[in-house]
């Protein structure tokens, strides 16, 4: 069996380690205690001392420092780009310089480090104003308000440094765009681009959408509103000329290119792109692709993606439970409730699987909460009905103290 190494501890690190591991040896570094229970290896190693067939990097910030070339430079095969295009999610004055030498359709931008600059061209923008931190702020640099003062106030607050330390110290000024928004996750192996299946995130933190942008509430796949056509448009649009820009410019870019994509009334516009998996659309896509998901990773590392097939099956739906206080303050310590030793529901419902984030075990090895996102639970189905039920019927089994969670995710498909 071949043998694979996640790096990451969260539920996307899980679900990645899940579905690597119904057909190969998988190890995660460092992993959580909801990923042991559940029967997969965690060792706290440096990837770098360890040996693997594939390695599969989850979050952005070791992408940032370099460890994929890192681990090339070792011999290695990884999922996950290099330091130069980790840079497209490092530093979004960098994509917005990337986008513009592309021609990839985007909201309109300045980018400053200095106060007055920025409220005097925020003052010549139409609301809804967009102020996002420069550097990576794990999903909640950003503010989308109609208020002007307030605006004015984040753009303070985030040169100020107060908030984000050095990665606020430039902001960006966007155009405010309207419409669906859509993860499209695709797979690229330095020349050839693969989507996966479109999937939706719930960002902010309260339902219909309303209250503070989080890492992602919830999601699901596929992602109906992003026909088949769309699709196609984006992958021409936005992918194609990115993957040109990324040739231009001797990007071998290894990974997941996951553009965030809004569908205007004017065409599709990115967002944003980030250089890895998202989370929590990992937690949707992965059921979706069964036993496929190590030969695509391997082919995505190996440069070999070309002629994969990609077969997407069902529907899931992913409900995360985050801790009281989430975003701001998140609250560690509460007992979770309804789950049994391995991590997973005390009581079972087909088609359900808990993938665990921010839980650590007590004294008494009771799984607590440690962290804003706790668990993410999935629901897969024949239809996005069957799906949802299951993910909800899921979600009242597990209890803990002032969780935090959406009931819309997926209503209104
Ligand atoms: P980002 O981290 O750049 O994806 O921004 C987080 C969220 O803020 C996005 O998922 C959108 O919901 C919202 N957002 C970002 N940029 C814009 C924009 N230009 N217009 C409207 N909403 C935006
Ligand atoms: N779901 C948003 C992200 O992964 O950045």
């Amino acid at each position: 069996m071949s043998r694979c190494v996640v790096v990451g501890s969260g539920a996307r690190e899980h679900a990645l380690a899940w579905g690597l591991a119904k057909t190969s040896d998988v190890v995660v570094t460092p992993g959580n205690a909801g990923i042991a229970a559940h029967g997969i290896a965690c060792v706290e190693a440096s990837p770098l001392e360890l040996s693997a067939d594939l390695f599969v990097i989850g979050p952005e910030q070791p992408l940032v420092d370099g460890l994929a070339d890192q681990l090339r430079a070792q011999g290695k095969t990884v999922v996950g780009p290099g330091l130069e295009g980790a840079r497209l999610e490092g530093s979004k004055a960098y994509m917005k310089e990337f986008l513009s030498a592309a021609g990839v359709p985007t909201a309109g931008f300045g980018a400053f480090d200095d106060e007055r600059e920025a409220i005097g061209f925020l003052a010549t923008m139409q609301p809804p104003y967009v102020v996002k931190t420069d550097g990576l702020a794990a999903g909640k640099g950003v503010l989308v308000t109609d208020d002007f003062d307030e605006a004015c106030a984040d753009v303070r607050e985030k040169l100020s440094g107060a908030a984000f330390g050095d990665a606020g110290t430039t902001v960006i000024i966007e155009e405010g765009l309207d419409g669906e928004e859509c993860s499209l996750l695709v797979l690229c192996d330095g020349t050839t681009t693969r989507p996966l299946v479109p999937a939706q995130d719930f960002k902010r933190v309260g339902d219909a959408n309303q209250g503070a942008n989080t890492g992602g509430m919830g999601a699901y796949a596929p992602m109906v509103a992003m026909t088949p056509l769309l699709v196609d448009q984006v992958m021409a649009e936005i992918i194609a000329p990115t993957l040109d820009e990324l040739l231009r410019r001797g990007i071998d870019f290894r990974g997941v290119l996951y553009a965030g994509v809004m569908l205007t009334s004017r065409g599709p516009k990115l967002l944003e792109y980030n250089v890895r998996f998202g989370d929590p659309e990992t937690e949707v896509l992965v059921p979706l692709y069964g036993e496929g998901l190590f030969d695509l990773l391997a082919r995505v590392g190996g440069g070999r993606l070309d002629g994969a097939t990609l077969a997407a099956q069902g529907f899931a739906v992913t409900v995360v439970l985050a801790a009281h206080g989430y975003p701001q303050h998140p609250r560690a310590g509460d007992v979770i409730h309804g789950l049994g030793a391995d991590g997973q529901l005390a009581e079972p419902v087909e088609g359900v699987i808990i993938f665990h984030a921010g839980s650590t075990r007590d004294a008494e090895g009771r799984f607590v909460t440690s962290g804003g996102r706790v668990l993410a639970i999935t629901g897969a189905g024949a239809t996005m009905a069957q799906a949802r039920e299951r993910a909800y019927r899921a979600v009242a089994l597990v209890t803990f103290e002032g969780r935090v969670v959406r009931s819309d995710i997926a209503l209104a498909v």
